[in-house]
């Protein structure tokens, strides 16, 4: 599958997208995942990104451009793909089109998840994440903690809490994504293949993107 899930911080995708991944083999391709780990290896890229990123802002439209340009051109793509986190604005949208016409890539689905602005407050001051940058795991203290605190069920890493779950820095992405990734709400239903799910459970936003591919 080919589907690209947008939603507010803390909504669900990376937790939907690894689920989705458990079905056909699709990739999950999060541009945050991407970003902590060029930030984790000191690389030029991180080092660009992590002053947005604490702060909760955006990193800017080019430096994401020229890592998905690269990013959905790598073999495993032809898998099919999960983007989650991307993108982000409208000009990354409108860019995106013209990639995908170029490298012949057609999305399947446009994907919202849809959940209210209190539960997603209380979601991101309880996620943590695996600090492994090949495994970023994603855990919830009161909804899903890992089996022994602090350790990762997956790989034994530590699991903890992102730079950017500050309560000023939650605050500001929440800003920032009413103010510059909502509008791709619109942008989306006017180019079609667009599904609104609102809804809590990841594993019903789960059932209902089968349900509309058939799965
Ligand atoms: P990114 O990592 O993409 O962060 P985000 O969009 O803010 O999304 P989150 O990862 O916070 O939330 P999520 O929706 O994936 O929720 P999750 O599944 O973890 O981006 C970080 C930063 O990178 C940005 O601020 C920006 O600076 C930069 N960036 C990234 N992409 C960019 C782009 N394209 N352009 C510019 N800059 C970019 O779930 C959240 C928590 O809730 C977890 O604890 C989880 O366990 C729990 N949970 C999830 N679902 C449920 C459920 N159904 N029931 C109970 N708990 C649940």
């Amino acid at each position: 599958m080919k589907i690209m899930l947008l939603g507010a911080p803390g909504a669900g995708k990376g937790t939907v997208a690894k689920l989705l991944t458990a079905l056909d083999g699709s990739i999950q391709i999060s541009t945050g995942d991407i970003l902590r780990a060029q930030v984790r290896a000191g690389s030029d890229l991180g080092k660009k990104a992590q002053e947005f990123m604490n702060a909760g802002d955006l990193v800017p439209d080019e430096v994401i451009m020229g890592m998905m340009e690269k990013r959905l051109q790598e073999p495993d793509c032809q898998k099919g793909f999960l983007l989650d986190g991307f993108p982000r604005t409208i000009p990354q949208a409108e860019q995106l089109k013209v990639l995908m016409e170029k490298i012949n890539i057609d999305l399947d689905m446009v994907v919202n998840i849809d959940v209210p602005r209190d539960v997603i407050l209380d979601r991101l001051c309880t996620r943590r994440t695996c600090n492994n940058g090949d495994c970023q795991e994603i855990y919830n203290v009161k909804s899903n903690p890992p089996k022994t605190e602090g350790i990762c069920d997956k790989c034994g890493s530590p699991v903890i809490q992102r730079d950017d779950e500050t309560e000023e820095a939650i605050t500001h992405r929440l800003e920032t994504f009413s103010e510059k990734t909502a509008p791709l709400i619109g942008y989306y239903e006017k180019e079609g293949k667009f599904i609104n799910i609102p809804c809590t459970s990841s594993d019903d936003v789960v059932n209902a993107i089968k349900e509309k591919l058939s799965l």
